[in-house]
């Protein structure tokens, strides 16, 4: 039987992560954590951060995955919206790692493909760990979500609970050049929106792009698939890419076409449209160019799920957003609860730098020199109609 520990508010507290064992809260919600096993012969810890709502967000130092998110209907009634596992065994069993669906990771060194698993900075070709189709998908075989972080501060503060983790990504790890040094604070706000805030910094000059990677149902995680909850997402473009989802380097217009979410849309109206590009997919897994300036922070979806109510609005300063609409989940899993994980059980929407921006110069760039400091923010806010 696994004991949560309740963590301190105070200052004082927030640096005895590791010994603390009085129950600690306030008005504004509480934290606590929970042993969840081992990885790589490293404890793993659970953190549970909850507001004064009662919305949840469960936080695990393996792979920065976010567990559980809990949030209420237009009754009040909270249920878990992400899919996932009761235990760490889910998330490293061989079948799991076979498939590898990412669920409520914590993506990077560099999230999405990177064509032909290699770039070229500075004159020097790094060759990176290839595992999808020959490309380098969400960082390598090896990457950010299934490596064990350490929870550096936990605590209640002005903006709600939250719990930060830190990860050395080495020199050479999964091809990438520099020693990256990453933080990822998550907050749960008093306003029910799950906040990500990323930092890196490196010795030597590199490519970041990292995300998150929860699948959603805002009827409830297992409860059915997600081709009737309607998207928005605030975007004029998409960059079309090849069969093997790799952007051409063009820009397309959405006006006319399936990827056209101006208007709020159910995902399933057009989902299976004879459209080339879309059934490369198949079905959504694409990039959306966000209308806004580069780096600056904005709306970038908004979903409602008519039955229960529940809206989800997606915000960020990344300037793509990959949807993707769970298509390659088949039923072969068996996740939370017991529920089966159907195709489109669940949709991702992943703030992000365009994929392959390392070989695309006409893409924003995603290098980091020693000296600069990458941020990324991403916002899950989460209300009813
Ligand atoms: C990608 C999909 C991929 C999924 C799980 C998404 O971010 O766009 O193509 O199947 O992650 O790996």
């Amino acid at each position: 039987m696994m004991t949560s520990i309740l963590l301190f508010t105070s200052a004082a507290c927030a640096l005895c992560l590791a010994g603390c064992a009085m129950p600690h809260g306030s008005a504004n919600g509480q934290v606590s954590k929970t042993p969840f096993g081992t990885a790589d012969g490293q404890a793993v810890e659970l953190y549970t951060l909850r507001n004064s709502k009662g919305a949840e967000a469960d936080i695990m130092t393996y792979g920065g995955i976010v567990e559980k998110l809990k949030m209420p209907d237009r009754n009040g009634n909270i249920a878990d919206i992400v899919l996932g596992f009761d235990s760490l065994d889910g998330y490293t069993s061989d079948a799991y790692l076979k498939s590898c669906p990412y669920f409520g990771a914590l993506i990077g060194r560099y999230g999405n493909r990177i064509g032909g698993a290699k770039f070229t900075l500075d004159g020097n070709t790094y060759t990176l760990a290839p595992n999808n189709n020959g490309n380098t998908l969400h960082g390598g075989i090896k990457g950010f979500d299934k490596v064990v972080w350490k929870a550096v501060k936990a605590d209640v503060g002005p903006q709600g609970p939250y719990v930060e983790l830190s990860y050395l990504s080495k020199d050479g790890e999964e091809g990438f050049p520099g020693n990256l040094q990453v933080t990822a604070r998550y907050t749960l706000t008093e306003d029910n929106a799950l906040k990500l805030e990323y930092k890196a910094t490196t010795d030597k000059d590199t490519v970041v792009n990292l995300t998150h990677h929860s699948y959603f149902n805002l009827k409830g995680q297992g409860n059915g698939d997600i081709l009737d909850h309607q998207v928005y997402i605030n975007a004029d473009k998409t960059t079309p890419t090849d069969k093997d989802l790799i952007p051409t380097g063009a820009f397309a217009d959405v006006t006319g076409t399936p990827f056209d979410f101006r208007k709020p849309t159910a995902i399933g109206a057009r989902i299976n449209d004879p459209d080339t590009v879309l059934q490369y997919g198949p079905g959504y897994d694409h990039n959306w160019v966000l209308n806004k300036p580069l780096g600056k922070f904005g709306l970038a979806a908004r979903v409602t799920e008519p039955t229960t109510g529940r809206v989800m609005e997606v915000w960020t300063d990344q300037p793509g957003l990959q949807f993707y609409a769970g298509n390659f989940l088949d039923g072969t899993i068996t996740g939370k609860d017991g529920k089966v994980y159907q195709r489109r059980y669940a949709f991702c929407m992943e703030p992000q730098h365009y994929p392959d921006s390392p070989n695309k110069p006409q893409f924003p760039t995603t290098e980091l020199k020693p000296g600069q400091t990458y941020h990324n923010t991403i916002v899950y806010k989460f209300s009813t109609l």
